[in-house]
C-alpha cells in the first residue's frame, strides 16, 4: 500500500492562498462519502472559513500513481479524516482537552485496503505524543471502531411529544419566553451553550458550524434557512439562559410538526419552560427532537409522561483512551475507594495494571507494582464506556466485557464513576 498511496496532512488556507484548492477538493471527497449533493463554491469557502476557526487538521489519502482515465484527479482524495480538539467535561465540570475526530471517508472503490486503518492509528499516535489523553468520535455504523480501541460513552434518542390538549407540565414558570430574529442566536448560541456545557457531563465544546447552522445563516444547502425559528427563555432577572431553534415541518405533515434544531437551556427551569412554550404553539400537535436526552426530565415533569413517544435509542459519543492515568486522574469521583484496574490495549496506547485510589472525590491514579492482583479487567473501549458514568460496569460484566477477580468490584466502580448528573452531549460532530 506505501506506493499506491500517501498521507498529506493540511489547515484549511485562506482563498487565494495556494492549499486553498487542495482544501476545496478535499471537502468534496467528504461530501461525496457521505453522499451529500456537491457544493458550489460559495458553501465550499463558507465550510473553510468554519474549519479555520475550528482549527482544523484535515487529512487526506492520495493516490501516488496515474489515476484511471476520465476518474476523478490525483488532486480528490481517496480518503478523508478530520480532527479538532475541545474540552471534554468529564463529570464534576472538570475539562479534558479531547481529540475529535470527523470526517471519516473511504472512497468505495478503494475500501478495505487498509486506508481507515492506516490513518486511525497515525492519528491516535500523533495525539498520544502531542500529550491527549483522549480521543472521540460519534460514528456511522456500530461496528467498525470498537477494533480501535474506541467504546461508547452516551447516548440519546428521538422523541416525538404529543403537544395536543392532555400536554401540561406540573411547573410553575419562573421565566418567560419570547420569539427572536433567528439571527441572535450567532452570538447568543454559543453563551448559553457555554453554560449548559459547564454542567453537563459528556458535553464536547462545540464547533463554529453550530451558531452557524441553528441561526439559519448557513444551511443544509449554505445558504440562509429562512424556515429556522427562535425562541429564547429569559430568567426573573432578564437575562437569556435559554433558547430553542425550530423549524415547522410543513402542511404535507401530519399531526402538524414543529422539529427542534436545537434546544439548549442553562437551568431546568429554561428547559421545562422552552417546552412550556413549544407545547403552546398554535396549529402544532407534535413536536419532535432527534437529539433528545435519555434521561429526560421532560418525561417527570408532564403530567401524562405518555405524552413522549421515544424511539431509536442509540449510541452518541465513542471515546478512545490514549493515556488512562492522564484520562482517570482527570476525573472527580462520587465516591471513595481503591480499585486495581487491569486493561488491555491492542494498539499498545494506554494498557496496563493501574491503581485508581479514590478520596474525598479526589484520585491518585498509578502504575501497579507487578504481580498485582487486578480487582477488574476490561478492554480499554469498556474503560471508555464506564468513564462518564453513562455504561454501568455492572452490566459490562454481565455482558462478558469486564471480568471481575474481585466480588463487589463492578458495583464499587459503577459508584465511584457516577457523576452528578445525567451525561449528555449536545454536539455532533
Ligand atoms: C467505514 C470506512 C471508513 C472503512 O474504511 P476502509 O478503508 O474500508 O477500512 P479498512 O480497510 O482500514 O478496515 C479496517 C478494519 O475495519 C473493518 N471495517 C471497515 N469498515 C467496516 C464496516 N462498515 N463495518 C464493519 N467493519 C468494517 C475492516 O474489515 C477491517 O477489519 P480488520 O482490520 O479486522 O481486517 C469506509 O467504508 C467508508 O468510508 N464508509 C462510508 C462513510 C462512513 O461510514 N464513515 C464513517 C463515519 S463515522
Amino acid at each position: 500500500m506505501a506506493e499506491k498511496y500517501e498521507i498529506r496532512r493540511f489547515r484549511a488556507a485562506e482563498k487565494g492562498v495556494p492549499g486553498y484548492e487542495q482544501g476545496t477538493d478535499w471537502i468534496q471527497a467528504v461530501g461525496f462519502g457521505f453522499h451529500d449533493t456537491r457544493r458550489n463554491d460559495d458553501y465550499v469557502d463558507k465550510i473553510m472559513a468554519m474549519y479555520r476557526t475550528d482549527g482544523r487538521e484535515l487529512t487526506g489519502v492520495y493516490q501516488t500513481g496515474a489515476v484511471a482515465q476520465h476518474s476523478l484527479g490525483a488532486s480528490v482524495p481517496v480518503a478523508t479524516f478530520g480532527t479538532l480538539r475541545r474540552d471534554l467535561n468529564v463529570g464534576y465540570g472538570r475539562q479534558l482537552l479531547t481529540h475529535m475526530v470527523t470526517a471519516v471517508t473511504v472512497r468505495g472503490t478503494h475500501r478495505r485496503q487498509g486506508l481507515l486503518r492506516r490513518m486511525m492509528t497515525e492519528d491516535l499516535t500523533a495525539a498520544k505524543a502531542d500529550g491527549l489523553a483522549i480521543a472521540a468520535l460519534t460514528a456511522s455504523e456500530g461496528s467498525i471502531y470498537g477494533r480501535f480501541g474506541y467504546g461508547v460513552a452516551t447516548f440519546e434518542r428521538s422523541i416525538k411529544v404529543d403537544t395536543g390538549p392532555r400536554f401540561a407540565l406540573r411547573h410553575q414558570p419562573s421565566g418567560t419566553v419570547e420569539i427572536a430574529d433567528r439571527k441572535v442566536l450567532l452570538e447568543l448560541a454559543p453563551e448559553v451553550f457555554e453554560r449548559v456545557h459547564r454542567h453537563t457531563p459528556g458535553s464536547i465544546v462545540r464547533q463554529d458550524a453550530y451558531r452557524q447552522n441553528i441561526s439559519g445563516t448557513v444551511g443544509r444547502d449554505g445558504n440562509e434557512d429562512e424556515a429556522i425559528k427562535c425562541a429564547l427563555h429569559y430568567d426573573a432577572a432578564g437575562a437569556v439562559d435559554g433558547y430553542v431553534s425550530y423549524k415547522f415541518a410543513g402542511w404535507d405533515t401530519k399531526p402538524y410538526t414543529v422539529e427542534i434544531v436545537d434546544l439548549v437551556a442553562a437551568t431546568d427551569d429554561a428547559y421545562l419552560e422552552l417546552w412550556q412554550f413549544l407545547g403552546s404553539i398554535d396549529l402544532i400537535q407534535r413536536v419532535s427532537w432527534a437529539d433528545a436526552p435519555v434521561d429526560d426530565p421532560l418525561v417527570w415533569a408532564l403530567a401524562d409522561p405518555r405524552c413522549v413517544e421515544a424511539s431509536d435509542h442509540r449510541d452518541m459519543l465513542w471515546l478512545r483512551i490514549l493515556d488512562s492515568v492522564q484520562a482517570l486522574g482527570a476525573r472527580r469521583y462520587s465516591a471513595g475507594g481503591r480499585l486495581v484496574l487491569e486493561v488491555e490495549d491492542a494498539l499498545g496506547f494506554a494498557g496496563g495494571t493501574f491503581i485508581l485510589d479514590v478520596s474525598g472525590g479526589e484520585a491518585s491514579v498509578s502504575g501497579a507494582p507487578a504481580g498485582a492482583h487486578p480487582d477488574l479487567s476490561m478492554d480499554v473501549a469498556d474503560l471508555a464506556s464506564i468513564y462518564l458514568g453513562a455504561v454501568c460496569p455492572v452490566t459490562l460484566k454481565a455482558a462478558g466485557r469486564i471480568r471481575e477477580h474481585t466480588s463487589g468490584a463492578a458495583l464499587r466502580a459503577r459508584l465511584m464513576f457516577a457523576v452528578e448528573r445525567a451525561p449528555h452531549c449536545l454536539t455532533h460532530f
